[in-house]
């Protein structure tokens, strides 16, 4: 049952180079506050703590004295944030979210940069409740050490209806649709080939956190276990924890790693990796968690853990040249059953 749900979801994603007119979805975007380092401690490549050097904090208005280059019109307001971990958490008559740059790994040798742009609604209204505001990020980053060679996770998060008790959720639908492109501005499209030739390392992934204790379900660096879903992976560097051993393939859509987070470590990560780079995704994520209740084996999860934690982002590595990722249609609603 759980194998046709799976195959129905990802049969709607629809593969890398279609343009963003095209793709389905709902338009706009919510903004909501940051919160501290998502990868933080988490990953076999990534190894270090959430902590860098930059300023903290948070912004509820989405733009104000946290934002360089604030734009705003009487409909909405453009704001930009290169600070490396702050919360923006844009007001809303829907679902909170919150928006956070978060360069966890960046430190005083790092050469790059990168900065979070969100486009907020002066009405507090989009398009759906659990619409989020549209966003991007501009970066570029030398490649780093092999023991911490991910810069940032900039993500949005969500911060209503968690945690939450797994078998108490009904779906996770998920309306998706972002570019990558090179350069400083919004790719309407995107060119994986131009992506490779500035070798561009990152990936676009889902990141979620379990524990059977509620608690820290919500704490990244302690609970049990840590599902993601990759919707893009650009590069070799970024292979997914237990890589190249493939757990499960159920029809050829989309590959299961697993692996500890670091070397030794008892906090597992589940890597679900769409086989394809998909540009847009439309459908429930659920399923891909009901379908880890069955496996065999250590380390899976149970249905009566809870959900502590589900952000969406993008993993920056490196590249040669700016790169641009833009989220232009998100959505993100977690039911009850
Ligand atoms: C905002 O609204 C005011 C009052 O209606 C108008 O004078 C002004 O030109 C508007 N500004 C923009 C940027 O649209
Ligand atoms: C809120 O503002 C956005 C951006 O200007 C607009 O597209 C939308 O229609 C507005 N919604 C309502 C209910 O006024
Ligand atoms: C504002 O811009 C400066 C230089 O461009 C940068 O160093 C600083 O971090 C930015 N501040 C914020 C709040 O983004
Ligand atoms: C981000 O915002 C800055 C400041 O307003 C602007 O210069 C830049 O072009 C924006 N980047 C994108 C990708 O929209
Ligand atoms: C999260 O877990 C880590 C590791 O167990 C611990 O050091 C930290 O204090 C916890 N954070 C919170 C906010 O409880
Ligand atoms: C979860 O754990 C309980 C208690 O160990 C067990 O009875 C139940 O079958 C487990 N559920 C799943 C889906 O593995
Ligand atoms: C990337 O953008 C930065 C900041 O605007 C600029 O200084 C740099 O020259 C750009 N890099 C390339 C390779 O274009």
């Amino acid at each position: 049952m759980a194998l046709t749900f799976l195959v129905n979801t990802l049969l709607l994603a629809i593969p890398l180079g279609g343009s963003v007119g095209t793709l389905v979805g709902i338009d706009a975007h919510r903004a909501a506050t940051g919160q501290k380092g998502l990868f933080a401690g988490d990953s076999d490549s990534n190894g270090g703590t959430g902590s860098s050097g930059g300023s903290g904090g948070s912004d509820s208005t989405g733009g104000g004295s946290g934002s360089n280059n604030t734009i705003s019109d009487n409909h909405t307001k453009n704001s930009q944030y290169c600070q490396s971990s702050y919360g923006i958490t844009p007001p809303t008559q829907g679902e909170q979210f919150t928006l956070n740059p978060n360069q966890w790994g960046v430190t005083d040798t790092t050469s790059g940069w990168l900065c979070m742009n969100v486009t907020t609604f002066n009405n507090e209204t989009y398009a759906t409740k659990t619409t989020t505001p549209d966003w991007s990020v501009t970066w570029q980053f030398d490649p780093g050490p092999q023991t911490q060679p991910v810069h940032a996770f900039p993500n949005i998060q969500v911060e209503d209806v968690l945690p939450i008790v797994l078998n108490g959720v009904d779906s996770i639908d998920f309306d998706l649709a972002y570019t990558y492109g090179v350069g400083k501005t919004v790719a309407t499209t995107m060119d994986e080939s131009a992506l490779t030739a500035q070798s561009l390392q990152a990936n676009v992934a889902v990141d979620m956190f379990f524990d059977s204790d509620k608690e820290t379900s919500q704490n990244s660096t302690a609970a049990s276990l840590e599902v993601m879903v990759w919707f893009a992976r650009f590069g070799a560097s970024s292979d997914p924890i237990g890589y190249p051993r493939r757990r499960h393939q159920p029809h050829g859509r989309c590959e299961l790693y697993k692996g500890p987070r670091t070397s030794g470590s008892s906090l597992y990560t589940l890597t679900w990796v769409a086989t394809e780079n998909t540009a847009s995704f439309n459908g429930d994520l659920y399923p891909l968690i009901k379908d880890l209740y069955s496996m065999s084996g250590s380390h899976y999860p149970n249905d009566t853990d809870y959900m502590g934690i589900f952000q969406f982002g993008s993993e920056a590595y490196s590249s040669d040249s700016n790169v641009t990722f833009a989220v232009s249609e998100l959505s993100i609603d977690i039911s009850k059953s």
